[in-house]
């Protein structure tokens, strides 16, 4: 069944005031949306952080999550923050570029050596600065959470940018996720998470690019049965708040979100690992996927322009050269 918008924001609003009005009464309710499962290592790390601002706030403000985009896509999602409908968003930073386009450093394909750069990036100031950019457009970032590398999959081996000459490969609705797969040789297809699934399974879509949880957590694994280990982005998960929100709490009951958030991060460090080594198994184990090791650099070269290009624009320059510059310290 599908939910028109409409009817959507009525009821999401009718909640969110029901809530807002017995304030004064219990506790701030926040409600959180975003478009993973429960059985998602992201899931259970904002259900870590959703605890911890409980023990914080003295129960003073609780975070209730609403997981498989069951209130909307991650788009129709922010679009609800933003009207004031929804508190928090787990979106990402490849889908958060069309709302501030400072996310959009994120998303440059090989922008980051390594984990461990990736991670310097999200805990600096560049990655502060990222996170409070968009105050003024109706939301705040509260903490990014790792989304591993991302890598094409599909029903047959992607070895070289040449393999992805005609095929229809699915993409976030991102500009620079669809320039990326046109820099490539391929054909960009925007489309959200939740309709991925049946796109691949009916041949909507050739092919599509996600970290390895993807093929047990949304069982694409079912419908694609080769995993080419290009790894040509880190994109992060990003918690977002409606500034609106954010701006009416409590200063202390800010700070406890905000160090909550910061734990969840480190607790999904270590989950992340795990959980995708065991995806890794499982996909091979039982949904018989095949993980092809790529040679990267003719990817690396195709998509070069596009990192040059990025320190030419002066929207974002600034935050591109603070990542570079992050390459080699420790
Ligand atoms: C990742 C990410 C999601 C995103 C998805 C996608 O899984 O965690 O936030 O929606 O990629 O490809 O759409």
């Amino acid at each position: 069944m599908r939910i028109s918008k409409k009817v959507l924001v009525t009821f999401v609003t009718c909640a969110l005031a029901a809530t807002t009005s017995f304030s004064t009464l219990a506790a701030t309710t926040l409600k959180l949306s975003h478009n993973q499962d429960r059985n998602h290592p992201v899931h259970q790390s904002m259900q870590y952080m959703a605890d911890k601002v409980k023990e914080y706030t003295n129960d003073q403000v609780r975070i209730r999550i609403y997981p498989n985009g069951q209130l909307g896509t991650q788009r129709e999602s922010m679009e609800l923050l933003q009207n004031g409908a929804l508190a928090i968003v787990k979106s990402n930073a490849s889908e958060l570029e069309a709302f501030e386009p400072a996310y959009g450093a994120f998303n440059i394909p090989y922008i980051f050596r390594d984990r461990d750069h990736y991670y310097r990036a999200m805990e600096s100031d560049v990655g502060e600065k990222i996170l409070a950019a968009s105050h003024k457009k109706g939301f705040v970032g509260l903490t990014y959470y790792d989304a591993g590398a991302r890598s094409f999959y599909a029903n047959k081996e992607i070895k070289t940018p040449a393999d992805l000459k005609g095929m229809k490969i699915r993409v976030q609705p991102s500009p620079t996720a669809v320039e990326m797969i046109k820099m490539m040789g391929g054909s960009p297809t925007p489309l959200s998470y939740g309709e991925l699934y049946t796109a691949l399974q009916q041949g909507v879509v050739d092919g599509a690019e996600n970290n390895e949880t993807a093929l047990t957590t949304a069982r694409h694994g079912e419908v694609a049965k080769f995993f080419s280990k290009d790894e040509h982005t880190m994109i992060p998960d990003v918690l977002v708040i409606s500034s609106k929100v954010w701006d009416g709490l409590k200063e202390e009951e800010r700070q406890a979100i905000k160090k909550a958030a910061k734990e969840s991060m480190q607790f999904h460090k270590t989950l992340w690992t795990e959980m995708t080594a065991k995806s890794i198994e499982e996909a091979q184990s039982t949904m018989k996927v095949k993980f092809i090791d790529v040679e990267k650099q003719p990817f690396v070269d195709a998509v070069k322009p596009m990192h040059e290009a990025a320190l030419q624009n002066p929207v974002i320059a600034d935050y591109v050269r603070g990542i570079d510059a992050l390459a080699n310290t420790q």
